[in-house]
């Protein structure tokens, strides 16, 4: 349609279907009940009346191209205006092929890993009729208590960006072996990544610099990726719900970023206004909503059920319902909804079955890069082909491991199945020590181990793997835990094992850093699967057999104790550093635990052994060398990262600038070269990139703690000598 008919058809909508526009809502709430719409927040509304049901412009989490299809039909039936519905869902690591969760997939450290999955997963839900997901999630994380930081990018701000845009592109930029467009939604603006203490839905009260520096960075890096939507997050900005946050909305997004597409409420926090205490009712919360410039409501009905006495009293402004309004048809016109509103017709049989197991191969190479292996001493891994290899821990067989927001699914290949496809079950000793329960259904740990049996089923076996973590249901949203070891008998089955003198291999299952101190010592190999998706199993099988180098880096900080937290490589410098061995108590540093964290960010182990040297900062290019004095052929990452001696404000102690991962085979040596662009030296200031002279630490290495350091003195001369990057 063109923007004309847009208009005029606008000019033809009565009051009530305007604001019909304006409401999302999951099937059942028009007559469609379907076990496929799991609801992700609470219930907390009354179906609408019959004589409302064509009052709706969106649809949230339904899936299958059948059920989209009635739904749709049935609507444009009921719509006087024939206007389609939108369908969003949470599509956040895949629909049917399910990839590695975000934190996992950030460890890879390949933008082409994000844009590949998510071209994948828009291919896949496209075909179902879906048109929008909720994703990239671009919140900053820094406090593994949160259990959505599996749904993120990490610590970082730029691995943050890059990771965010590139699952834009991935979204909305269609291949011929993979059409469909899924219009991304980046979520949760702003800073819903950072709540006080961890603690699910709390505020987060972050400085403006925080903010401009760490936290907004990745939304805007995805907007300017092409995303067409926002959405709103739950927590207070500056003591103001985001949801009625004009500074933010239209101060910040709108005006300052230029923002023109549509901004959703998260679920049901329009009338979520009036329990933050800034709405006294539903009808102050639609109007606190609509003003910031919310302009689909999700699973409330204050805009429909409020809308038009808000306009008779002059609370809201029609050309402000008009605005909002023409921005949901404009969306729907961009996605061709008004020329087909229907799902593609279903691929062949034959064609389904080609496609799913070509997604399947590129799932399991994607999965491949994601573990980190945090610890590997006397070469316990790889496995080697002639050895007998014992297999426990609650993981061990566990299908239950595709993490949280996997569009429905539950089930990946298991470890146990992973490893009998690729290794002589004579040679594997499987010691089955039942399932782990979750925090949410009252945690049932694992079943008790007799050491006695223990010893009997692993008595071939010098080296064990066992399997331990965190159950999935206890991570992503509404999984904030204070305790983040693992369950105390999973501890004592570590432990038990190194009793027995075994060589023993954790592979640990998680949706965040957890707190692996207790069993560290305990372990000859520690290796973090996160939850890898539908080729989980295999994926780990074939790093664990070395047919694949672990490559994955930390995107997010392991720490020592949870008494660390927040702790993150990127802090900002204090008066009182601790100066090494001055022992003073005048310093910034705990009694009881080192400043250190275990595991830093950027950090992850090779099969390979690989150094970096010769660093160098030229003009053009800063160039440091990798070489690989291993064995085995290996995918190393290497990070440049930046220091600023002085400026206006505190900076932090170094900032990742730039990455690449670089294969490298036994014996190699090579350049890696980095531009030297302008970028490298600025901060974010005001809106604005700031330069200031002086002394720059230039560092390059292959973790955030292990660095090598060159000094460059910048003036303004040299500094506009430089080439532009994108800033
Ligand atoms: C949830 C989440 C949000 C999700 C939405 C729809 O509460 O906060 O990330 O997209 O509801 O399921």
């Amino acid at each position: 349609m063109t923007e004309e008919a847009l208009s005029s058809l606008l000019a033809q909508m009565t009051v009530r279907e305007k604001l019909g526009q304006l409401l999302q809502l999951t099937p059942e709430y028009f007559g469609h009940q379907d076990d496929h719409t799991a609801l992700t927040g609470p219930e907390s509304i009354e179906p609408l009346p019959h004589s409302d049901r064509g009052y709706v412009g969106s649809v949230l989490n339904c899936t299958g191209a059948a059920q989209t299809r009635t739904i749709q039909q049935t609507h444009l039936n009921l719509d006087r205006n024939h206007i389609p519905l939108l369908f969003m869902a949470d599509i956040i690591h895949g629909y049917q092929t399910i990839f590695p969760i975000p934190l996992a997939l950030a460890c890879s450290f390949s933008e082409q890993n994000a844009q590949t999955s998510a071209r994948i997963a828009a291919s896949e839900s496209a075909a179902a009729g879906i048109h929008v997901t909720f994703s990239p999630m671009a919140d900053l994380v820094r406090d593994p208590r949160w259990g959505r930081v599996m749904e993120s990018s990490g610590e970082d701000p730029l691995l943050n960006c890059r990771m965010s845009a590139a699952a834009v592109r991935g979204y909305q930029q269609p291949s011929a072996q993979e059409p469909g467009v899924l219009a991304a939604c980046v979520k949760h603006f702003a800073a819903y990544g950072a709540p006080e203490g961890g603690r699910e839905y709390n505020t987060a009260e972050l400085s403006s610099c925080a903010m401009e520096e760490s936290y907004l960075p990745g939304y805007q890096a995805a907007l300017q990726a092409g995303a067409p939507m926002v959405m709103a997050a739950f927590n207070t900005i500056e003591h103001i719900p985001a949801t009625a946050n004009i500074p933010l909305l239209r101060g910040l997004l709108r005006e300052r970023w230029g923002f023109q597409g549509v901004i959703i409420s998260d679920y049901n926090a329009v009338e979520e206004l009036i329990a933050h205490g800034v709405a006294k009712d539903g009808r102050a919360a639609a109007a606190c909503a609509l003003n910031a410039g919310v302009d689909i409501e999700m699973m409330s009905t204050q805009y429909l059920t409020h809308g038009e006495d808000l306009l008779r009293s002059g609370k809201l402004q029609e050309e402000e319902l008009d605005s909002a309004v023409l921005r949901v048809l404009r969306l729907k016109n961009s996605l061709g909804l008004f020329e087909n509103p229907f799902p593609q017709p279903e691929l062949s049989q034959e064609d389904a079955r080609l496609s799913a197991m070509r997604h399947a191969q590129t799932a399991r190479r994607i999965a491949c890069e994601c573990p980190v292996l945090l610890k590997n001493d006397h070469l316990a891994l790889p496995l080697q082909p002639d050895e007998c290899v014992g297999l426990t821990g609650p993981f061990a067989s566990e299908r239950h491991i595709l993490g949280a927001w996997s569009a429905g699914q539950t089930e990946g290949i298991s470890l146990w199945e992973g490893l009998s496809a690729q290794f002589p079950h004579s040679q594997l000793r499987l010691a089955s020590c039942g399932s782990l329960g979750s925090l949410l259904d009252g945690m049932e740990d694992i079943a008790p181990l007799s050491e006695a049996d223990l010893r009997k089923q692993l008595q071939d076996c010098q080296k064990v793997l066992v399997a331990v973590g965190e159950h999935p249901d206890d991570t992503g949203e509404g999984a904030s835990k204070t305790n983040l070891r693992l369950s105390p008998r999973q501890e004592q089955l570590i432990h038990l094992l190194k009793a027995m003198g075994k060589t023993v291999i954790a592979v640990v299952f998680s949706g965040r850093p957890l707190e692996l101190l207790p069993i560290l010592s305990d372990c000859d190999a520690v290796l973090q699967a996160w939850f890898l998706g539908t080729e989980s199993g295999s994926a780990l099988a074939e790093i664990l057999l070395g047919h694949v180098s672990p490559s994955g880096k930390l995107a997010m900080t392991f720490p020592r104790t949870v008494g660390q937290i927040p702790v993150y490589y990127a802090q900002l410098r204090t008066g009182r550093p601790v100066r090494d061995g001055l022992r003073t108590r005048y310093a910034s540093r705990y009694l009881d635990c080192p400043n250190e964290p275990l595991f830093p960010f950027g950090y992850g182990l090779t099969y390979g052994t690989c150094q970096v040297s010769g660093l160098s900062v030229q003009n053009d290019c800063i160039q440091v060398q990798l070489c690989n004095t291993g064995s085995y052929p290996v995918t190393e990452t290497v990070q440049l990262y930046t220091a600023q001696k002085t400026a206006s404000i505190a900076r932090p102690v170094k900032q990742l600038r730039n990455f690449r991962r670089v294969p490298i085979a036994p014996g190699e040596q090579i350049i890696v070269t980095f531009p030297n662009t302008q970028a490298l030296y600025c901060y974010p200031r005001g809106g604005k990139q700031v330069f200031e002279p002086g002394s720059f630490s230039i560092m390059a290495g292959l973790d955030s703690a292990h660095l090598l350091c060159a000094t460059q003195e910048m003036t303004q001369a040299h500094f506009d000598q430089l080439r532009k990057d994108a800033l």
